[in-house]
């Protein structure tokens, strides 16, 4: 247990001298008498909420069930909102401002007096933003997350976030769904606060946070309205005052095996494709040897036994996979494949806090001899159209697209995209492959979730529903679909990717992990010669900086200069 006086935010209050002046003499400022705040853990509850985040509506209230359990422990709660990015509502894609969110949570740890935080988060990358502002500043840190939203309905029918967005769009687009059912769907599918209730990017990472043992266990799939969940807030207040006198940073918690922990429960639950981009950025801080390789590797060892949409073979959703257990019960069902002995926020093992877990409900949470899918949810491909990689989900499309060749049909951009799709003499049948480009991390910029392309309106109306796709985008965990996304290195700045012509045949094997253009070498060196980069995306601000240091998929897209180990020999200022 370390001494208060050791404490980081002793640094700006324990002495008695003029800058600390300053200091004590703000904080009573506040209102707060010295015996509230002297000599106690100074915890930040870093919070997303804003008007502009329906993720996050209920952290506003929230805030306050954090800081009593602060308050109950000893500790000095200090709220500090963050940037808010909702993924629905942020263009071109909040991806983009990730790496933008990660800088301002780390950096104002630095530059307060912090001596331990509550990050709550959830929808999608800001979840990832928080883990990795917080690892970087490695002060004692619990991911709290927002909780799924309750399931959607409309006209008595259960609606999945994203998943039936999509759905009743090209049922409407194929002339099948009446206005007043269409109006019915956009105020049905989401009806109270929360994250998307599919197994989604959020409801992934979420789960990731609590697998890596930085959340505590259950809270990823308490739905966000539930009295529980309050009550899980008030525990994360507690618990985080405790992990300040164990001194439990994130870098005692994050290891390779915790990673490994993560993928493996991601891969059970049938996660979204972006786990990949933000798993890969996360152990990259915490110093864990992580590749695409690791994601594939567990992929074909552990099986999706979380029954929940878009992989799910029922109309299940995040709350019924909380009754029927929770994450903590899945954990217990895959643990021959975990590393029990890791440690976790709350002081005990991964082992120890998944002890007794049950399941209530073996169609939801099945069991590894009746999965979903027994393999697990990603593939990683490699081959002359993505030298350096890309990612499928088997899980979530049409068998008969895991090996498949067509003839590509190559779109620079979305609008060009969208008129071929909404063209009903277009020149395309469900053989074809559609391939967008332009559209990763440099290109898109930020990745936009343009990669599950639309089936053109008429293909829809005839029937198909499915077809293969390549593209250096991502899409959306909620979405299904043959796609082949975050193809590296991207079209941008020259990836093959760049080279394939309409007409080319592509050849996708998932089974043996291949994706490949039939085009020569001598073609393709060729075809390079000629080709000429697209011009720049941002002249100025926060986007030029993201496009100058912006890293690939392949490795997480975080920037190259807060990658853990840049700059380390000139050490770190004493603030
Ligand atoms: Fe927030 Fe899906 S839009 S979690």
């Amino acid at each position: 247990m370390p001494e208060l006086q050791k404490l980081r935010s002793q640094r700006w209050l324990a002495n008695n001298d003029f800058r600390t002046f300053n200091h004590r003499s703000r904080i009573m400022q506040m209102g707060y008498d010295r015996k509230e705040w002297e000599g106690k853990p100074l915890v930040a509850i870093m919070n997303s909420w804003s008007d502009y985040n329906p993720c996050h509506m209920h952290f506003r209230q929230r805030v306050d069930d954090v800081k009593r359990g602060v308050l109950q422990a000893g500790g000095f709660p200090l709220e500090m909102p963050t940037i808010s990015l909702n993924d629905s509502i942020v263009k071109p894609s909040a991806l983009l401002y990730r790496n933008l969110m990660a800088m301002e949570v780390e950096e104002m740890i630095r530059c307060y007096p912090v001596d331990a935080v509550v990050l709550m988060g959830g929808c999608d990358k800001t979840g990832p933003a928080m883990l990795l502002g917080a690892t970087s500043a490695d002060v004692p840190a619990i991911f709290l997350p927002a909780g799924p939203m309750l399931r959607g309905n409309s006209r008595g029918k259960t609606l999945g976030s994203g998943s039936d967005a999509f759905k009743f769009w090209d049922d409407r687009r194929a002339g099948l769904i009446t206005e007043p059912e269409w109006d019915s769907i956009i105020s049905g599918i989401a009806r109270s606060p929360g994250t998307c209730m599919t197994m989604g990017t959020a409801s992934t990472m979420t789960a990731i946070a609590e697998a890596l043992g930085m959340a505590l266990p259950g809270s990823s799939s308490v739905p966000a309205v539930e009295a529980g969940h309050q009550r899980m807030s008030a525990n994360a207040g507690r618990r985080i005052v405790e992990m300040v006198h164990e001194d439990l940073r994130p870098s005692r918690i994050q290891s390779r095996n915790a990673f490994l922990n993560a993928i493996t429960v991601a891969m059970a639950m049938g996660c979204s494709t972006n786990a990949i981009i933000h798993v890969i950025a996360m152990a990259r801080r915490a110093k864990a040897d992580i590749s695409l390789d690791d994601f594939d590797a567990i992929s074909r060892k552990v099986p999706v036994i979380a029954n929940v949409r878009p992989s799910g073979t029922s109309q299940y959703l995040m709350e019924d996979f909380y009754y029927a257990g929770g994450l903590p019960a899945l954990m217990k069902r895959i643990d021959v494949h975990l590393h029990l002995d890791e440690p976790t926020v709350t002081g005990k093992t991964v082992g120890e806090n998944i002890e007794g877990a049950q399941v209530y409900n073996d169609d939801v949470i099945r069991t590894l001899d009746n999965p979903v899918y027994t393999e697990g949810a990603l593939a990683h491909l490699k081959g002359n159209l993505a030298p350096n990689g890309c990612v499928i989900k088997p899980s979530a499309m049409s068998e008969k697209f895991l090996k498949h060749s067509g003839p590509a049909m190559v779109f620079d951009d979305y609008p060009t995209l969208k008129k071929m799709l909404d063209d009903e003499d277009a020149d395309i049948t469900e053989d074809h492959v559609i391939v967008l480009r332009n559209a990763g991390p440099k290109g898109g910029p930020g990745m936009p979730e343009w990669g599950m392309v639309p089936i053109p309106v008429k293909l829809l109306k005839l029937g198909v529903r499915d077809m293969l796709r390549v593209s250096d985008a991502r899409m959306s965990g909620t979405s299904y679909g043959a796609c082949a996304l975050h193809v590296a290195p991207e079209a941008y700045i020259g990836g093959n990717l760049a080279l394939v012509r309409t007409g080319d045949i592509i050849c996708i094997d998932v089974p043996n992990r291949r994706l490949d253009m039939q085009v020569s070498d001598e073609e393709l060196a060729r075809r390079r010669a000629e080709w000429t980069p697209p011009p720049p995306r941002f002249g100025r601000g926060y986007g030029w900086m993201f496009t100058e240091h912006i890293l690939q998929a392949d490795q997480g897209c975080d920037m190259d200069f807060l990658q853990t180990q840049f700059g380390e020999s000139a050490g770190e200022p004493d603030i």
